[in-house]
């Protein structure tokens, strides 16, 4: 079966079995070297892959209310960026942040997906799943996920765990986040839909959109150094532009990285630097698995002789035994 139309950057590739679950009676029976796909959104398949490729489409949204929170049940293969839309028309506000980010709910805490400021672990408060390894159901409460940026439990042990569903818990209490360079400019007093529009805005000007540029977003994580190598590197470039956080590690931009080589827009074979987003690989018509591997290893020694920085990839590389990385 074709994979290509599986995955948001397209590249060819066949897969011995497709296996659909859209039912909680099938959890017992899926074969344990099946890997667990939602969009494809963040998932390259480099290569035909040997392996059951298991494409989770469980649906259903509850939604409940009590004095100061609104409690959101939703099933895994719901799509994020529709139930973004859905709360924000009901006046559920609090994701706006996050909205026009592809992919499913249940692939949501897998990386902890964020943007602008927000991270969708803020509004998590359980997470159901199926543990491969016992082969029962629970719910593992948001402390005992572990999220960090772009981290969880659920990537440090990709085969153990299927999420089925995800508790979000959102306070009434609505709290404009419009710390983010671009959304500061947004006019007081900033309400949910501002802050929903203008996200999209950028978005759209940024970001190329999957369906006409195959493409998986960020490719690489933002690297996190220490605030010694931040000072060192400052004293290089000072208008290198960086996010502190609370666990005192610095963020550094990769993207601007990226382009102060002069990179966007290169290419090898069929896999490029997107334009206008230097973190962002796309497929510029018939790239391969090798022409993005190639080019994502050029850029990553790129960056190290320049700046002495390792970039991981953020998105999930696959080649046709499992899971690859750089
Ligand atoms: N920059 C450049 N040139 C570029 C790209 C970025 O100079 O080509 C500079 C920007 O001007 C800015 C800084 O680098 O000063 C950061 O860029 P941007 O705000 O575009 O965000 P990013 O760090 O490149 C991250 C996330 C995105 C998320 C945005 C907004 C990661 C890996 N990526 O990108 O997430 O939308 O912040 O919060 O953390 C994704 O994960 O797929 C994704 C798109």
């Amino acid at each position: 079966t074709n994979l290509s139309c599986l995955h948001s950057f397209r590249l060819p590739s066949e897969a011995a079995r497709i296996i659909v679950l859209d039912d909680l009676s099938q959890l017992s029976g899926i074969p344990s070297n099946a890997y667990i796909l939602g969009a494809g959104s963040n998932t390259l398949f480099l290569e035909d892959i040997e392996f059951p490729i298991l494409h989770v489409r469980l649906m259903g949204i509850e939604i409940h209310e009590s004095l100061d929170f609104w409690q959101v049940h939703v099933a895994a293969g719901e799509n994020w960026h529709e139930l973004v839309c859905k709360l924000h028309a009901q006046g559920i506000f609090g994701f706006e942040n996050l909205a026009l980010i592809p992919g499913t709910v249940g692939a949501a805490p897998v990386q902890n997906i964020g943007a602008y400021g927000r991270e969708v672990s803020e509004f998590i408060e359980s997470v159901e799943v199926w543990d491969r390894q016992s082969q029962s159901r629970y719910m593992l409460a948001n402390d005992a996920c572990h999220f960090a940026y772009r981290d969880s439990i659920f990537k440090q042990n990709p085969a153990r765990w299927l999420i089925t569903s995800v508790r979000f818990k959102i306070p009434k209490n609505w709290q404009a986040e419009v710390s983010y360079g671009e959304l500061k400019s947004l006019s007081l007093p900033v309400t949910p839909a501002d802050i929903f529009e203008k996200v999209i805005a950028i978005r759209t000007a940024k970001l190329p959109d999957p369906k006409r540029i195959p493409n998986a977003g960020s490719f690489f994580k933002n690297p996190l150094v220490e605030p010694s190598q931040l000072k060192e590197l400052i004293s290089r470039y000072p208008e290198m532009p960086y996010f502190t956080s609370p666990s005192g590690k610095i963020k550094l931009a990769a993207g601007w990285m990226i382009d102060y080589l002069r990179l966007k827009g290169y290419s090898i074979g069929g896999a490029a630097v997107h334009d206008k987003q230097a973190l962002v690989l796309i497929n510029i018509g018939s790239a391969t698995g090798e022409d993005v591997l190639n080019l994502a290893r050029y850029i990553q020694e790129k960056v190290n002789l320049e700046f002495g920085v390792n970039l991981e990839a953020e998105v999930r590389l696959i080649g046709g035994q499992g899971m690859m990385s750089l």
